[in-house]
């Protein structure tokens, strides 16, 4: 029979179990933004844990008014661990910037936190999450809302609609109307920032830049007047 001290008490062993059950399914209630990496890090609500290189967590200025969510991180983001750092991040950079603003004044995070891949040679090609990929990272997505608390929610692509409506949408069903997830928060739905890197037509490409500019300056607008 060992001694007490080798034997771990039940309330010991009880707190163990738990720290190992929440890390499996993310019931860990976060208190801070900041406790979010590690959360991220050791989740496996889904599968993609497994070939990711670590968790994407949202970023920025928690609470803020606005929040933009992406889809989910991309190569660049699976390697440096930071939301839109490739290039539809260079692309969504510019964009705030033409609608003057800057990502350090907003939170910016994704509908899911790991990066799903297919290799295919030496690169690893963007694969969409799926509906349950989706529907485990939600409770990421309801942590970052309580503790971002916003007065907007911009949700880039129809991906993150999907995560935050809880349905499908498109996004030419629902851009340009302000839908509401809560009494204090509204959604807005518009494309995501890769979109514009795959319009072959210049002159389109210009147009839809221009629009996406446009909703960012009223967002901004809209959060500071409210
Ligand atoms: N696309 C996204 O949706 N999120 C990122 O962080 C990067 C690319």
């Amino acid at each position: 029979m060992k001694n007490e001290e080798e034997q771990p008490s039940t309330r010991m062993r009880s707190r163990v179990d738990d720290e190992g059950k929440q890390a499996l399914t993310g019931a860990r209630t976060l208190k801070s933004t900041r406790e979010l990496p590690e959360a991220i890090n050791a989740c496996r609500r889904c599968s993609l844990w497994k070939s990711a290189t670590q968790g994407v967590p949202g970023e920025g200025k928690a609470p803020s008014g606005l929040m933009l969510v992406g889809e989910a991180p991309g190569d660049s983001e699976d390697l440096q661990g930071h939301p839109f750092v490739g290039p539809a991040g260079a692309m969504l950079d510019r964009a705030l910037e033409d609608a003057g603003m800057d990502r350090k004044s907003l939170y910016i995070t994704n509908a899911v936190k790991h990066f799903k891949f297919e290799p295919r040679g030496k690169r690893r090609l963007h694969v969409k999450p799926s509906a349950g990929e989706i529907e485990a990272c939600k409770w990421w997505l309801e942590q970052e809302m309580r503790l971002v608390s916003p007065k907007l929610v911009i949700a880039l692509g129809a991906t993150a609609a999907r995560a935050l409506l809880g349905r499908v949408v498109t996004i030419a069903q629902t851009r340009g109307s302000a839908l509401p997830l809560s009494d204090t928060t509204d959604l807005w739905v518009t494309i995501h920032p890769s979109f514009l890197l795959r319009i072959p037509d210049e002159r389109r490409r210009r147009a839809e830049y221009q629009r996406f500019v446009q909703e960012l300056t009223e967002a901004h607008r809209w959060v500071n007047g409210n």
